[in-house]
């Protein structure tokens, strides 16, 4: 599964996958509230695990707690995609500096992770663990907890916003890839432009293209998939404007970005839990001998996920 995550945080100057833009370089606000609260009882010198850190927006947020509450924590971020986040944010200087911080490990799975037996304080996961195997990826968490360990992570539900508009994005993304002319009536006008073609074959491609768009256009029933729609037309639509060759290669390159937007929408879609799974893992993590439970989080006043609380 990591190809694509590995490509995104490698191409993407975030910190965090579900919201690009305010929370971009950081968690803020309610959620990260939340977890500092979670942080509240961190014992000097803890070993933290941020568990599918992506570029490390969870892992950042506990080493600065701990370095403002004078903890000489050690965090750690694991990830099953090849992460670098200190190359992603080289030039930021107010991160790179506390990223450095932060032992990264890269291509290493939850189930997998290479911490010794009863050596780690807490582990976290902000919409990571539910992406792994259950039963393997509880077996690494309760062999790693330390005695008195922790683990508090917030996980996908399916009847949150960000469930809904993962839906909306699948929806809409496969009408273009998949269920529509779009492909084939973009490739037809790019190359019949960049071509000998006479004005009134390029009038007809137009023509075709405007009617795959409009067809999806028509298939759209709420504000999320017309947002995703926008977003999509937006990267395409000034390809189709003042063609020249360079714009079949750029289509070709965004064909490609988008296909890997659907298989991180359709890892998230999988991962979303509703009230019966994510009883199943507070079971695996009982059959393990650890005390469980886990509860709704409401941030910003909505439905945000669930949250798994464990401990030995
Ligand atoms: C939705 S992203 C979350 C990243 C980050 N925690 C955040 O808050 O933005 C899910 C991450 O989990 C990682 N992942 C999925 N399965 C994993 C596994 N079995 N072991 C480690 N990482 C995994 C993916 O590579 C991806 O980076």
């Amino acid at each position: 599964m990591s190809a694509h995550w590995s490509q995104f945080w490698q191409t993407t100057k975030t910190l965090n996958s579900f919201s690009a833009s305010e929370n971009a370089f950081g968690y803020r606000g309610e959620l990260l509230a939340f977890w500092q609260q979670q942080f509240s009882n961190l014992g000097a010198n803890a070993q933290v695990v941020d568990l599918g850190t992506g570029n490390g927006a969870l892992a950042l947020a506990a080493y600065r707690y701990a370095t403002q509450h004078h903890l000489n924590a050690l965090v750690h971020g694991v990830d099953a995609a090849a992460i670098n986040p200190c190359a992603v944010f080289a030039d930021e200087a107010n991160i790179v500096g506390d990223l450095r911080q932060i032992q990264f490990h890269p291509e290493c799975s939850i189930e997998a992770m290479p911490f010794k037996s009863g050596s780690v304080d807490i582990l976290l996961s902000q919409f990571a663990l539910e992406y792994a195997e259950c039963e393997p990826a509880v077996a690494a968490c309760a062999r790693v907890l330390a005695p008195k360990g922790r683990l508090v992570a917030v996980m996908h539900h399916q009847a949150s916003d960000i469930a809904y508009d993962c839906a909306a994005g699948l929806k809409v993304i496969a009408a273009f890839l998949y269920g529509s002319n779009f492909q084939h009536d973009a490739n037809q006008l790019l190359s019949l432009a960049t071509s000998a073609a006479t004005a009134e074959a390029l009038s007809l491609a137009n023509q075709q293209l405007l009617q795959s768009v409009s067809a999806i256009e028509q298939q759209l029933r709420n504000e999320l998939e017309q947002e995703w729609f926008g977003f999509v037309m937006q990267s395409f639509a000034p390809l189709f404007i003042n063609i020249n060759t360079n714009h079949q290669v750029r289509f070709k390159a965004l064909l490609k970005q988008l296909v890997a937007t659907y298989q991180r929408l359709t890892d998230q879609h999988r991962a979303a839990l509703n009230q019966e799974s994510i009883v199943l893992w507070v079971d695996a993590f009982k059959q393990q001998q650890l005390d469980a439970c886990y509860e709704e989080l409401v941030i910003d006043k909505q439905l945000f996920g669930w949250v798994l609380k464990v401990s030995r």
